[in-house]
């Protein structure tokens, strides 16, 4: 549940450019959301609308050829966008930590798995129970033994089996499914505010996946933090999330609560999502019961990036000639937390 309306994140119209050979691609067209504290947030929408870029520009980890262009970010009373990069990798890993999907991309091959969260809880918070001073005195071994009890205590949390032993095991000596652990582990080493989630649990079978989601939710709530999760599954959502962005090339076109989303869908995109939800271990795939692409970043339609797929739009021609076509539009106030982008509810409600 949503014990406040205490915001964590504050997403205010980010813009993502890729600067690419084949022209630039405008991956992000304003992105807006609050992240309320305590809550667990899905991020869902189809293959390519800018769910992993609007993540990775909350961490600052967008690369070349990407630029953020637009947009504040802030976290508590200070825009992540401004901060300097000392201060952008204090924030990464120890209020903001990051689960990705292929643990094998993000875990160090050469260094043991119990080393490797060992690292994140020096790194973070010092050696447990001891001042500086004091750490500065401790013998390495001495180091290495408290570390050590800590590191079990974390592969404990995330429920590793035999997690004594498994400090000094290597990532490929572990299942994809422990190696998923090890990650998560690693994001709560640091205790963080915020854990972002992205896609963590699709490579792994359904079994697996369910087990991994249920600890991501049971985490969350015992360790009172704040969970963005990032999925194209409706189904994975309607379990673990509280509330729901729906994005659509870019844009976001409808924030609820889960319960509201899926009972009162406004924006003609979300009704056309919700009649493909696919189960749990489908593929990824574009949506059928959707006529239409998605659009072309590098040439995206003005105004709603909807508009050529929307039976609204078709249905009012004169709003889609004079909006829809033209500028994109607010989210605007549907309900309690109920935010929606649609010229033509627009205008239909009077708004
Ligand atoms: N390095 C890059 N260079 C060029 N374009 C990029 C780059 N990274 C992302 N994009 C573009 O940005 C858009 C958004 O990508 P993003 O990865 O956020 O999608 P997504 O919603 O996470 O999709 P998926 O569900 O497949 O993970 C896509 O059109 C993608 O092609
Ligand atoms: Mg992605």
């Amino acid at each position: 549940m949503i014990e406040s309306q205490d915001t964590v994140l504050e997403l205010r119209d980010i813009r993502v450019h890729f600067f690419t050979y084949d022209g630039v691609v405008k991956a992000l067209d304003g992105i807006t959301f609050d992240v309320f504290k305590g809550e667990s947030l899905g991020l869902v929408g189809e293959t390519g609308c800018g769910k992993s870029v609007t993540v990775r520009s909350i961490m600052r980890l967008i690369e070349d050829p990407g630029k953020i262009v637009n947009g504040t970010i802030m976290y508590r009373d200070k825009d992540i966008l401004q901060m300097d990069e000392e201060d952008v990798r204090k924030l990464r890993g120890k209020k903001i930590a990051m689960i990705f999907q292929d643990p094998m991309t993000f875990l160090n091959p050469l260094i043991t798995v119990g080393e490797q969260v060992a690292e994140v809880i020096l790194l973070h918070q010092g050696l447990p129970g001891l001042t500086e001073a004091e750490q500065e005195k401790v013998k390495k071994d001495k180091m290495q033994e408290i570390l050590k009890e800590e590191v079990v205590k974390v592969f404990e949390l995330v429920r590793l089996p035999d997690a004594a032993s498994l400090y000094t095991r290597y990532p490929h000596e572990l299942s994809g499914g422990m190696r998923q652990r090890v990650m998560i582990a690693m994001a709560i080493a640091s205790n963080p505010d915020v854990m972002i989630a992205d896609e963590a649990t699709t490579a792994l079978d359904v079994t697996i996946q369910a087990q991994i989601l249920k600890l991501l939710q049971n985490l969350k709530d015992d360790l009172n933090t704040t969970l963005i999760f990032v999925t194209h599954n409706l189904g994975i959502i309607a379990e673990m999330c509280d509330r729901v962005a729906i994005f659509y090339g870019g844009q976001v076109v409808e924030v609820a609560p889960t319960k509201v989303i899926f009972k009162e869908p406004i924006h003609p995109y979300t009704k056309g999502l919700l009649k493909a939800i696919p189960l749990l271990h489908a593929p990824k795939e574009t949506l059928d019961s959707i006529p239409g692409v998605v659009p072309n970043l590098v040439n995206p339609p003005g105004g709603c990036r909807f508009n050529p797929r929307c039976y609204l739009a078709e249905k009012n021609p004169e709003i889609k000639e004079s909006h829809c076509i033209v500028t994109k539009p607010d989210l605007l106030e549907y309900g309690s937390n109920h935010l929606v982008a649609c010229h033509v509810r627009a205008k239909e409600q009077n708004k």
